[in-house]
């Protein structure tokens, strides 16, 4: 995985060296054991070292979920998240921060309250109609699930989605993931780079979404009805419509790869796990598409706990601290692990169990709170997550409504460890149920 180094202003390899785990030393086969098996090399660490060790030259790994909850609340004073890929490292984090916050703050009302309803109904018709494309064949689940998320995701944000931007948002979000995942990253003036590929596709995708803000700006848009996040955006008295642009820009950039592998993952359990299938139709039937839907909600939760997207989460040290008894600074950063917190035994029974009743046991789920992080936490929480949930849980509802679901072929639900998790092999079909 491809990390920031805030010292150098160049992006380096994450070199795995644990204390403790190596005797203290660095050694190649370190690399080598992480590479071929990046938890089970974390787990050893954890289990030899205790819940923090130093690892690789300039990090230090967090397994203690109250120190991670700590870091998470800290982001934005103590620690930073990553800097700009695209921009060679040069930003600086104070200044893309407070421009990120302000995007969030804008962008919250039209992911919540007022707009929820219309933008869920209109979530809602996207994913059936995308479902009725891809039924009664076969479909590779990690290719397909990033576009429907995606496509779901801006029909609740968008009123009207111009027919180019969910192609556009695909191609620049799948080519900032390669950037992440390359194993030699080069700046993006390096022609033929992964960030150099990333940061055309990023144009092209500012450029459609320019035209999205002038057009609703001057007015030319059909009038609609229904608030979406672009009018919360806009009716933020502060910013200029590059502004809105940007933040509609970040917001939506979040909707294609992580919720796509939170959906594949979802696509599994849902098609391999005996009785869940018909438990979320059973619920659906009973309490209709719009009310609560408590089973089906846990289903979605219990699968983002053993399967987190965002399986391992850094932030840089931005000024002196002492984290876990150690003390670290600049040029730092601190490692942590939403999948292996979410599969402690200290914390969740039965851990690598699927077991969607523990989300209906209030004391249970709250007892495990700082365990649990599959949209991270503190100020930098996911800004979707409260759509991230929705648009898993009507997904699977509809899918139980309409469809009986299987896998197709050889099934591999190996994770590969990259920069989001996502199964080795898994093409699933869904076929309308049969009318009784
Ligand atoms: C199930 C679906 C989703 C999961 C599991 C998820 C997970 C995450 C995680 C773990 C982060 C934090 C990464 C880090 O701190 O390193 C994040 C950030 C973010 N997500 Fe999501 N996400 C989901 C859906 C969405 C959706 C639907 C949107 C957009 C509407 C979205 C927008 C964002 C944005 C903008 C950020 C960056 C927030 C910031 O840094 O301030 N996510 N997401």
């Amino acid at each position: 995985m491809a990390v920031v180094d805030p010292a150098g202003g160049q992006p380096e390899q994450l070199i795995p060296w644990a204390t403790g785990a190596s005797g203290g030393q660095w050694r190649a086969s370190d690399a080598y054991a992480y590479e071929q098996d990046p938890v089970g090399f974390l787990s050893e660490a954890l289990g030899r070292c205790g819940d923090t060790f130093r690892f690789g030259r300039n990090a230090v790994f967090l397994g203690d979920p109250d120190e991670v909850h700590t870091v998470l609340t800290e982001t934005g004073r103590a620690f930073h998240t990553g800097r700009d890929i695209l921009d060679g490292f040069r930003s600086n984090p104070d200044e893309i921060t407070a421009l990120w916050m302000r995007g969030r703050r804008a962008g919250r009302a039209g992911l919540t309250a007022r707009a929820a309803s219309a933008g869920a109904h209109r979530m809602r018709e996207r994913i059936r109609a995308d479902l009725a494309a891809l039924a009664g064949r076969p479909v590779d689940a990690a290719g397909e699930a990033s576009g429907l998320c995606s496509r779901a995701a801006l029909a609740y944000c968008l009123t009207s989605v111009p027919d180019a931007l969910p192609a556009r948002l695909a191609t620049a979000s799948e080519r900032l993931t390669g950037v992440l995942d390359a194993t030699v990253p080069l700046p993006a003036w390096v022609p033929g780079s992964a960030a150099h590929r990333a940061r055309a596709a990023v144009r092209a995708l500012t450029s459609v979404l320019t035209d999205v803000v002038e057009e609703r700006r001057r007015g030319g848009e059909r009038e609609h009805a229904e608030p979406d996040l672009l009018d919360a955006l806009l009716t933020d008295a502060d910013a200029s419509a590059r502004e809105a642009r940007a933040a509609l820009q970040m917001i939506i950039t979040g909707t294609h790869v992580v919720p796509g592998a939170a959906l594949t993952w979802l696509a599994a359990e849902l098609a391999t796990r005996e009785g869940v299938l018909d438990s979320v139709r059973a619920e659906a039937a009973a309490r209709g598409l719009d009310g609560d839907l408590p089973y089906t909600t846990a289903v979605v939760k219990e699968s983002l706990r053993l399967h987190p997207p965002v399986w391992l989460m850094t932030r840089d040290v931005a000024r002196t601290a002492k984290v876990a008894g150690y003390d670290v600074g600049p040029g730092e950063q601190l490692v942590f692990s939403p999948y292996l917190l979410q599969r402690d035994a200290r914390w969740w029974q039965e851990p690598d169990r699927f077991r969607p009743g523990r989300w209906l046991d209030e004391s249970q789920a709250r007892r495990a709170r700082h365990a649990y992080i599959p949209f991270s936490g503190g100020a930098r929480i996911c800004a979707g997550y409260r759509l991230g949930l929705l648009q898993l849980t009507q997904t699977a509802a509809l899918l139980a409504t309409e469809y009986t679901v299987g896998t197709v072929g050889d099934v591999d639900l190996t994770p590969t460890y990259e920069s989001v998790l996502v199964p080795t092999a898994l093409r699933v079909r869904w076929d309308p149920v049969p009318a009784r």
